[in-house]
């Protein structure tokens, strides 16, 4: 079987290298399941960077999420969505999944849309559900509101009753968010959208803040959070890592809540189906539909992975086989 390998750290236009790699095995609790289409995230950057949380022993294959058809055992022939382990991810033929961990989709979802509604959207009704104990009527401000994280949050946030507010680099992105649903989008590269937060909520700011850009923008975020408001750290696609000063949290009534997704499948498992029902539940109701922004055959992993890091996508950029 065949599969993008990172041999040594750099960019991933770089160091992805097509190699013939062993046909995997599923072993007791596993699914061996062909790969219909894979989503890319902006972590598989910084894995291939050596940048990222988890530091896999090289080589090894990125892609976090994928959805496929199980090949064998009484599952066979279901087509499913999950997250393959590292080191053996999902850019290649075939993967293994838990079986615990390969959920069901419903036959009218096509690949594509189904391997972007994994991650970020379970990140999504987390981070905004349990994290930012995001209510009915609230104002939530999604940064990066176009990217793959921002567009979930988006549709997550609406279909949670929330006032949307978005922030997207320049028109085209902003045009994004608009279709997306957003109440009010604020393209942050030529906007102050601290002013424009406090203008569009009479003073009073965002009650959540959902940030996965991190860096300038989080500092400025603590300008316009609202009382009792609730910080959800995502991310940091800025590449810097913002301090959080507590006395300002203080002064503010205002929390910083972190969110590592990813933790949930080791720390408490059971949220990670439950997830998977209420998404489902919404993209029955019509709530939430994945927007792809690019599709792309699997051989250009690494194009696709330097336009990822440079901005250059919307939504999710997914690759098939
Ligand atoms: N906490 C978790 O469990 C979890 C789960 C999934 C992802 N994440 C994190 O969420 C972040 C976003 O991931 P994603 O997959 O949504 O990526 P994405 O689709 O590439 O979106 C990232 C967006 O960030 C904005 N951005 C601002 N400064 C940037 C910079 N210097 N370089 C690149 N982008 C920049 C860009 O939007 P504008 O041009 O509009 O600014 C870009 O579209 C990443 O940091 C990722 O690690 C966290």
């Amino acid at each position: 079987m065949k599969a993008w390998q990172v041999q040594e750290l750099g960019e991933p236009q770089d160091v992805l290298k097509w190699v013939d790699v062993g046909e995997p095995t599923a072993t007791e609790g596993q699914l061996l399941v062909k790969v219909d289409a894979v989503a890319l995230n902006f972590p598989d950057i910084l894995l291939c960077r050596g940048i990222y949380q988890e530091k896999p022993a090289l080589p090894f294959t990125p892609g976090m999420e994928i959805c496929g058809t199980v090949l064998d055992g009484p599952r066979a022939g279901q087509r499913v969505i999950g997250g393959p382990g590292l080191p053996h991810g999902g850019l290649a033929e075939r993967v293994v999944l838990s079986e615990v961990g390969a959920f069901t989709i419903p036959d009218a979802m096509p690949a594509a849309k189904a391997a972007g509604l994994m991650i970020t959207y379970q990140t999504g009704y987390v981070g905004l559900h349990r994290r930012g104990q995001l209510k009915d009527g609230e104002t939530l401000l999604v940064h990066a509101g176009a990217g793959g994280v921002g567009t979930a949050a988006i549709q997550l946030g609406k279909a949670a009753g929330a006032r949307v507010i978005a922030t997207a680099g320049g028109p085209e992105k902003v045009q994004v968010c608009k279709d997306l649903g957003a109440d009010v989008v604020i393209d942050y590269s030529a906007d102050d959208f601290v002013a424009a937060v406090k203008d569009v909520t009479d003073g009073q700011g965002a009650d959540v803040i959902y940030d996965s850009v991190g860096g300038d923008t989080f500092d400025k975020s603590r300008k316009c959070i609202a009382f009792e408001g609730r910080i959800v750290v995502v991310g940091f696609a800025g590449g810097r890592i913002a301090d959080a000063p507590t006395n300002h949290a203080l002064v503010k009534n205002y929390s910083v809540v972190g969110l590592h997704w990813g933790r949930y499948r080791h720390k408490d498992p059971a949220v990670i189906p439950a997830t998977h029902e209420a998404l489902m539940q919404l993209w029955e109701k019509g709530l939430i539909d994945p927007l792809i922004g690019a599709e792309l055959p699997l051989s250009q992993a690494p194009q696709a992975l330097a336009r990822l890091g440079d901005r250059g996508t919307v939504g999710k950029v997914v690759l098939l086989p």
